[in-house]
């Protein structure tokens, strides 16, 4: 981009939005390569006039305007966002482009609308046609839903300004683009120019703002995680493309718990909500044992799900032994081998080690470590795992067990779902007593590969 003489400039990472005097090929801040975009720095003309002096209140006699909230009726997004939407609450959806994320405003959106709540729909990505196929093809009907091709955010203010509408969705921010600065649309200043006025207009409206913003890798658009401090509640769209399970997630709520998720397949008529997990993350799991294969009980958000992870283990050529995880971090994968090396005397480095989780689910949750290491041993020895035995725990850099969060939701989902037998952590055993299956409790690697045979 060419930016004119004496015209105050900067680099902003386009990844966390810091701000840096000099291109360099790292960012400072959040350490991302290859993010750092010269654009002009926002001069007080284009912040905005002075506001009038703030009221100070002591807190114990600010009162609470008691409003309820809207609830849409998806019950795997409400709970996401905290039970419901509030008035002048502001909510950033981010996800990777692809994922679903038009998919889904659209469709609460409608949710919205049936409730009796006039929704604004700004985009700047498809026209109106286009709109009106996706909400055709999603049995939208969209009685009080106003759709609008826009991305200049004057006109946008404009239209918004008049509050009429109670839920106000833009598609996305990264499109939206102020007449008073030279910068491209997605650019950081352009986003948080954006972001900064609509947020102030939601507030002062009373009117929820829905903000949708797409990941970037690196690259001249921002991403959303530029945004993410100015707005009440982040929610990420998380799944593998080529899979239909869809994960909605909170990384950040004001006004609710971020333990939650939402889980969603993406069908012909758009997402539905799964209401149990467990079922879906096992479709392919069978009773007939299969070596490398072991059923996890983890919990993500406050939620237990029964998920089938699978190893594959086999002799490495003269090259480097790759390394391929689908779902699980790639270092943490590493790490629990050079464990599976050191502690219990596999020949790990001289093997290729391939693992996945089923339906493309990405976990992050530490109770991971002992069933994708028992799938791991299992596939190497060719030995398979009963399979109505479930398994759970962290595993240590000394191959020791530790204890995982919310044991008995797992026990149950287990017992729920047919299991007869769980590996879990000698210390949440000892706390438990009466349960509906068999408990094995180990306190370290060793003693549950032996458990497992
Ligand atoms: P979209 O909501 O456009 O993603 P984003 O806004 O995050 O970029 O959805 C993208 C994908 O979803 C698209 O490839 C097609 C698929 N899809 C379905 O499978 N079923 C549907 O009913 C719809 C509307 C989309
Ligand atoms: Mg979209």
């Amino acid at each position: 981009m060419t930016v004119p003489r004496k015209v105050k400039t900067a680099y902003y990472c386009s990844q966390c939005g810091a701000q840096h005097s000099k291109w360099q090929g790292q960012c400072r801040e959040c350490g991302q390569w290859n993010c750092l975009i010269e654009e002009r720095v926002p001069t007080s003309t284009t912040r905005g006039g002075a506001t009038p002096m703030a009221v100070a209140q002591r807190l114990s006699e600010v009162t609470i305007d008691r409003q309820s909230g809207f609830v849409s009726g998806i019950v795997e997004f409400d709970r996401v966002l905290g039970g419901q939407l509030l008035a002048g609450m502001t909510v950033l959806l981010g996800g990777e482009p692809g994922i679903g994320k038009s998919t889904l405003v659209l469709q609460a959106a409608e949710a919205y609308s049936q409730q009796g709540l006039r929704v604004l729909y700004i985009t700047g990505e498809e026209s109106l046609p286009q709109i009106k196929r996706r909400a055709d093809r999603l049995q939208v009907k969209g009685d009080n839903i106003t759709v609008v091709n826009c991305s200049s955010l004057e006109q946008i203010i404009e239209r918004v300004g008049t509050n009429e509408h109670q839920v106000v969705i833009i598609d996305s921010v990264q499109t939206v683009a102020s007449e008073m600065f030279d910068s491209p649309p997605g650019t950081v200043a352009q986003v948080r120019e954006a972001a900064n006025k609509l947020i102030a207009m939601s507030k002062a409206g009373g009117w929820a703002l829905f903000l949708v913003g797409h990941v970037t890798k690196e690259g001249m658009v921002a991403g959303p995680k530029v945004l993410e401090h100015m707005v009440d509640t982040v929610v990420y769209f998380e799944g593998d493309s080529s899979h239909l399970y869809r994960m909605l997630r909170a990384t950040k709520n004001r006004f609710g718990s971020i333990a939650e998720i939402g889980l969603f397949e993406m069908a012909e008529r758009g997402l539905i909500e799964v209401a149990n997990p467990s079922s879906l993350f096992l479709t392919g799991h069978s009773d007939e044992p299969r070596s490398g294969s072991v059923v996890a009980g983890i919990v993500e958000g406050n939620r237990p799900i029964l998920v089938e992870l699978q190893a594959l283990v086999t002799a490495a050529g003269y090259s480097n032994p790759q390394r391929v995880a689908g779902g699980i971090d790639n270092k943490r994968l590493s790490l629990l081998l050079a464990i599976l090396e050191k502690r219990c005397d596999y020949p790990m480095a001289t093997n290729d080690v391939f693992v996945s989780v089923a339906g493309g689910l990405k976990l992050s949750e530490p109770g991971i470590d002992l069933p994708l290491l028992v799938a791991i041993v299992s596939s190497l020895l060719n030995r398979n795992v009963d399979s109505k035995t479930i398994c759970v725990g962290e595993v240590g850099l000394s191959g020791e067990v530790r204890p995982v969060t919310m044991v008995d939701r797992r026990i149950n989902e287990a017992a729920r779902m047919g299991f007869t037998r769980m590996i879990l952590p000698q210390a949440n055993l000892e706390k438990s007593a009466d349960k509906p299956i068999e408990m094995v409790g180990v306190t370290n690697l060793q003693a549950a590969l032996e458990v497992v045979g």
